[in-house]
């Protein structure tokens, strides 16, 4: 039998494409070049929420409220169509070179640089080009069709991926990862593995609004991406990197922070710590992140935020600087990279 397939007009651009009635109208539209704005692919970050203006449509998120639902908003990733379909979306324009594919890479180093966060670079095949913007996400692939999504940490010019990854105690692949895990061997350099990528929108947007760069623990990964990407470009916006962690030892690359500090014109760097010990010894910001960012840009009217980090401090950021410091809905980008309701980045 064969699959029916529709058609998707976005009335808001120029643009349609077809849908299968067995994939999700976003996986249609990335399939066909056409870049909607998305996170997880899952339901658990609303990044894709759209309006669908007619058709019919089935949806399985559980993100939405049924007041939203019965408004025609929907989850893009979790839609199938069953009709053509009208629909208004966030179409992102700029990066049509950027294929999502998937390669094998082979690990060429692995770092702990504290004791819970691993730096791993993997080495890809010389003859296939890997594009991503700085700020996008890959998925490892995994036995039995399990995957583990990561930001991408390093600059695309290199030939190579670099990931930060924290040590989840039962997570499938930093178990492995870590070397503690009873069902796996341990990973070790010169192991291959399979990724697809690259996925998600969070990157820098064009312009020139004063950005605030906010990352929790190994949410500075794809943080690191995109103000290398400003580095290279000789990019002068003003930013403020805002880094937290529970302990000193969170914020792990003080040296990449100092270096920014030195060549990058306009870049300030604010580090924030939660839950210090006194054998810490830290005599730093103390606090919740988003709070020191309320504290010192109270009205963020002309500002662009990029975040990335525990969801909680993610969803507690956008919630406060929309309603308490003028911040446009429009101008919060995030990857919230626990925001799937399976942490499927672990
Ligand atoms: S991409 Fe659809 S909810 Fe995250």
């Amino acid at each position: 039998m064969t699959t029916a397939t529709y058609q998707v007009n976005i009335i808001n651009s120029e643009k349609q494409f077809n849908v299968n009635a067995d994939e999700t109208v976003l996986d249609a539209a990335l399939r066909q070049g056409i870049m909607l704005a998305y996170g997880c692919k899952n339901g658990g970050c609303g990044t894709c929420k759209s309006k669908i203006h007619s058709g019919n449509y089935s949806t399985s998120d559980n993100l939405l409220n049924s007041c939203e639902k019965s408004q025609g908003l929907a989850l893009l990733c979790c839609t199938t169509a069953q009709s053509n379909l009208k629909i208004e979306a966030k179409v992102l324009e700029g990066i049509g070179d950027i294929n999502i594919k998937k390669m094998p890479c082979r690990i060429s180093s692995m770092q702990k640089i504290s004791d819970d966060i691993m730096l791993v670079k993997m080495q890809l095949p010389t003859n296939e080009k890997f594009a991503f913007m700085p700020g996008q996400y890959i998925d490892l692939l995994l036995k039995n069709n399990q995957r583990r999504s990561y930001s991408i940490a390093g600059n695309p010019l290199e030939n190579s991926v670099e990931l930060h990854i924290r040590h989840m105690k039962g997570g499938l692949f930093s178990d492995a990862l870590f070397g503690v895990s009873e069902n796996q061997p341990a990973l070790k350099v010169r192991d291959i593995l399979r990724f697809e990528g690259p996925l998600g929108t969070f990157f820098l947007r064009e312009g020139d609004k004063p950005i605030i760069l906010l990352a929790s623990g190994t949410g500075f990964a794809p943080i690191k991406s995109i103000i290398n990407q400003m580095l290279a470009t000789k990019n002068t916006r003003p930013a403020t990197l805002y880094w937290g962690g529970r302990r000193p030892k969170d914020i792990y690359a003080m040296q990449d922070c100092n270096d920014w500090i030195a060549n990058l014109p306009n870049f300030k760097f604010v580090s924030v710590v939660s839950d210090a010990l006194s054998e810490d010894n830290w005599q730093g910001r103390t606090g919740f992140l988003h709070h020191a960012v309320m504290n010192d840009i109270p009205d963020m009217k002309n500002y662009e935020v990029y975040a990335c980090g525990a969801p909680i401090m993610v969803e507690s950021a956008k919630k406060d600087f929309t309603t308490k410091c003028n911040l446009p809905e429009d101008n919060f980008f995030a990857d919230a990279f626990l925001s799937q309701s399976d942490l499927n980045k672990i």
